[in-house]
């Protein structure tokens, strides 16, 4: 029998998960139980958990296939690829700035992460917390009308487009970081490979243009977008403790890491990412490139 018990902790997303404990090893029907929790809920959090890297994984694997980050040499952990660095300082004391506007993990790729699962080891004393917004909410908000305008719509996801990479990164960097991570298309309104629900997938951090169109003419559009999807009443804010796991669904909920603490004070987390469908598309000039 599982024990597991889900306490809302938002109205729009976001459920406490209790009577798990995710150093052992769960039974089938604990983890489909968690699943089904997941898709309803859009973000889960498991708190007093503290987890060894390996406990992370094994949790991890068991929701499905794992990416792994040494791509990103700077953030992969040098033992475990599974396992993301989001720590604010690196190795040599620089200070590291990572997903502090709205985005869906991986969303400038084809493959867009389904999910991410990340734990805290050291969190501020104040401040440094993470809200989740509910996308299936945003676009269901939105007039039938503005719905049918945005139906069969694509938008372009640029990595290079986050605006500590445009501001911090030279044009020599910002060229061949979009030459290794080519901006791909993806769909505006995505619909949901298990609940079947369309969720509105534009990201502030990521999102340039709808294809077609230029950025000038995209831009009030997307900036309308994003507004009216964080208002409020869509998100949870977590506040984090040492020894949390929280984990949340790219495919229809955003997030934003807040940058509000001291520059002096450590937080450190690690993830790992669930591998998703393909949904993402190259523009055609890259796909006939490509196929050459
Ligand atoms: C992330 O964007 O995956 C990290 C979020 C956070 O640091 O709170």
């Amino acid at each position: 029998m599982s024990n597991v018990v889900v306490k809302k902790r938002s109205s729009a997303l976001g459920a406490e998960v209790l009577g798990v404990d995710l150093r052992e090893e769960l039974s089938e029907e604990t983890v489909a139980r968690i699943r089904e929790a997941w898709l309803e809920n859009l973000v889960l959090v498991f708190r007093d958990q503290h987890l060894t890297h390996e406990q992370h994984i094994a949790f991890s694997r068991r929701l499905g296939p794992l990416e792994t980050h040494e791509s990103i040499p700077k953030f992969c952990h040098p033992d475990h690829p599974e396992i993301l660095l989001v720590t604010n300082y690196e190795n040599t004391g620089k200070k590291l700035v990572v997903g502090r506007q709205w985005h869906s993990d991986l969303s400038t790729t084809r493959r867009p992460a389904k999910g991410s699962l990340l734990r805290c080891e050291e969190a501020p004393p104040a401040g440094g917390d993470t809200m989740f917004c509910n996308m299936y909410r945003a676009w269901e908000a939105l007039s039938p009308a503005y719905r049918a305008m945005l139906q069969d719509r694509w938008a372009l996801h640029d990595m290079t487009h986050a605006r500590e990479t445009r501001t911090r990164r030279s044009p020599e960097e910002l060229v061949d970081i979009r030459r290794r991570n080519p901006p791909v298309y993806q769909p505006v309104a995505r619909v949901h490979d298990e609940t079947g629900r369309t969720a509105l997938y534009v990201a502030e951090m990521t999102t340039v243009a709808f294809e077609g169109m230029s950025e000038a003419e995209s831009r009030p559009i997307l900036d309308y977008l994003f507004d009216r999807s964080v208002v409020y009443e869509n998100v949870y804010r977590h506040r984090w403790r040492p020894g949390d796991l929280v984990m949340w669904d790219n495919r229809c909920a955003m997030h934003i890491a807040l940058a509000d603490y001291g520059d002096d004070e450590r937080r450190v987390m690690y993830r790992t990412t669930l591998q998703g469908e393909p949904s993402g598309r190259l523009p055609e000039a890259e796909t006939s490139a490509a196929a050459e």
